[in-house]
């Protein structure tokens, strides 16, 4: 069976259509860097586009959501499913799935006090080098990459939580990664006041950025999500794991090409 799976952006006008079915695999939905007039006038000049073409064959999947929303949970069961079927997996995560990441990681999440331009590089520079050291190999060799925040996160956060712009942050990251956007993207959403309940351990900076912040991340994951309903799905983050789990692989299962479990 062959698998549709538009994932444009706003910014793209290529169809994006998945195929192969008979291997379960999606080509042709990442890294395609075509953008339009408006993009490329900016600061930002064109997009590489090095991973594209018929070496990207595996699937990306990012989890997204407010702090304590749950998305590592989901991440890493469907990353046992999927490798229970005898794909390969790739479980990483942004901020921190390089070692250069983890670096970064430190640096942005315990360091000292920067500026929200600064935040914004930071996590972007993490998400170039994730991009090109580890998600475009990956997806190459035709695997599952399942990452724990991606791209939508520094729209979110930095785009509307430090109200740098969403846009400004949304070209800055298509820059950083040559365009690469998920097949899907789970939006586990969850109140804030929920989320804090959940957190262990010291609040990083960003779980000290105050419940204005956060609300507006939380708006800003929902209304990009509502913008895109082909490549989001919205899940309520208060349901139980097993459900969510259930309705995660409801979702990817004609994307994987395999039957919902
Ligand atoms: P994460 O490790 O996912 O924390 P949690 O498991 O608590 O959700 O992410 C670390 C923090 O970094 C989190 O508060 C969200 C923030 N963040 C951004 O602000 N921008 C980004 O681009 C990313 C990837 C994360």
């Amino acid at each position: 069976m062959h698998s549709q799976v538009p994932c444009d952006t706003k910014f793209y006008t290529t169809p994006c259509v998945g195929v192969n079915g008979s291997t379960g695999v999606l080509d042709g939905c990442v890294g395609r860097g075509g953008y339009p007039d408006r993009v490329t006038t900016s600061l930002l000049p064109s997009v590489p586009t090095s991973a594209d073409g018929p070496g990207a064959r595996g699937v990306f999947v990012s989890f997204e959501g407010g702090d304590g929303a749950g998305k590592s949970t989901q991440a890493r069961l469907l990353a046992d499913w999927v490798r229970g079927l005898g794909r390969e997996v790739v479980l990483t995560r942004e901020p921190g799935g390089t070692e250069l990441g983890r670096t970064l990681r430190d640096a942005v999440l315990h360091g000292d006090h920067v500026d929200a331009r600064t935040e914004a590089l930071l996590y972007a520079t993490d998400r170039a080098h994730h991009v090109a050291s580890l998600v475009r190999p990956a997806l190459a060799r035709g695997a599952l990459v399942v990452t724990d925040r991606y791209l939508d996160s520094s729209v979110a956060y930095q785009g509307s939580g430090r109200d740098l712009g969403a846009d400004e942050v949304e070209r800055l990251n298509l820059w950083a990664t040559g365009g690469l956007l998920p097949h899907a993207t789970i939006l586990l959403d969850v109140d804030p006041d929920v989320g804090r309940t959940r957190l262990t351990g010291q609040p990083d900076r960003l779980e000290r950025a105050g419940d204005d912040f956060h609300r507006r991340t939380r708006a800003a994951f929902l209304a990009r999500a509502a913008a895109d309903p082909a490549r989001w799905l919205v899940l309520d983050g208060t349901a139980s794991p097993d459900e969510l789990a259930r309705a995660v692989r409801a979702r990817l299962a004609p994307v994987l090409g395999v039957g919902a479990a």
